[in-house]
């Protein structure tokens, strides 16, 4: 890195924020296309964020990514805000405009249809069912990226149905597929006819224990996507693969949910490549 006084600078607050990928992932767009620009780490307690954002747009940042515990403040601060941050109640990206104007984005949703769009084509969703599994932050994401995808129906199951039903009530009009709620029990006429599973939950990240689901009751040629990246394959994704099914780990959507953070940011779209996952799997190697 070799910054000059005309660098542009954007930040990534969080609290704590040292375990954020953003450096890492920004860091290497910004060496592989030399540009004259930083990421900077910024750790926010929640109680100063608001005027942290201040002291960022005085002193010339570009914008903010955003992580926990600050998504919701950051969509409550942001003046305008896109269907993905309405659908998640949600801001990950914050761009500072030279008009004092803070836009509010969810870069989440982009992300997951960028990375089933990558590894299993553009149409592998379209005007087919789907199932989701959770009803988070990230299970919002999903409802956007399948719409984006054109999925014809979403079959919500959750631990917390009345969860499930607040998520698919808020978001019924705001999205073409058909939104569905199911109990735990109605997997298999879940699972029936869905071209693909997205497991947006946190059960089976490291340590905790994995949701166990029958994966026989899908079609042979579905596809199980599971955003949990610590571990990269997670239990879900190994019985998927082992049951010849394709899979897709969240790897992909945390790369490509920094796509448009980094144009924002820099001026360049930036392309996720087999060299950008190997320098982020080293990372994770290491965690
Ligand atoms: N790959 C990426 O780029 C990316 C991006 C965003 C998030 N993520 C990952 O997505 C996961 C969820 O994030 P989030 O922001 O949506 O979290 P969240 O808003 O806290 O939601 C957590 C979800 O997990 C469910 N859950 C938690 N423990 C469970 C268990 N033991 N059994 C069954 N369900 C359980 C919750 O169900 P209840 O409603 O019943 O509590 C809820 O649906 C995290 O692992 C996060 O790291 C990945």
């Amino acid at each position: 890195m070799n910054l000059t006084g005309a660098a542009r600078i954007a930040g990534i607050m969080g609290w704590p924020v040292s375990q954020a990928f953003s450096p890492r992932l920004h860091g290497f767009w910004l060496n592989e296309l030399g540009i004259d620009g930083a990421l900077v780490p910024l750790p926010v307690k929640p109680e100063d964020f608001s005027t942290v954002v201040r002291g960022l747009m005085k002193a010339g940042f570009k914008g903010s990514s955003v992580t926990i515990p600050h998504k919701e403040a950051a969509f409550a601060l942001a003046h305008t805000l896109d269907l993905a941050a309405h659908a998640a109640g949600a801001v990950n990206l914050l761009i500072f405009h030279e008009d004092g104007r803070i836009e509010g984005r969810n870069t989440d949703a982009t992300g997951l249809a960028a990375s089933l769009r990558e590894n299993l084509g553009a149409d592998f969703t379209r005007s087919k069912p789907a199932v989701l599994l959770g009803a988070g932050g990230a299970a919002r994401a999903g409802v956007v990226a399948l719409h984006d995808l054109g999925a014809s129906e979403i079959r919500i199951l959750n631990r917390t149905r009345s969860r499930a039903e607040q998520l698919a009530a808020a978001l019924a009009k705001e999205v073409s597929p058909k939104l569905l709620v199911l109990d735990d029990s109605e997997w298999a006429k879940a699972a029936s006819g869905s071209a693909i599973v997205i497991h947006t939950t946190s059960a089976g990240m490291k340590g905790a224990p994995s949701l166990s689901l029958n994966l026989s009751a899908l079609p042979k040629d579905a596809a199980v996507c599971d955003i949990v990246y610590t571990p990269l394959e997670t239990p879900l994704l190994r019985s998927a693969r082992t049951a010849g099914l394709r899979t897709v780990d969240g790897l992909g959507m945390l790369m490509h949910q920094g796509v448009p953070a980094f144009e924002a940011f820099f001026g360049v779209r930036p392309t996720v490549t087999p060299a950008l996952r190997a320098h982020l799997e080293e990372a994770l190697r290491g965690r």
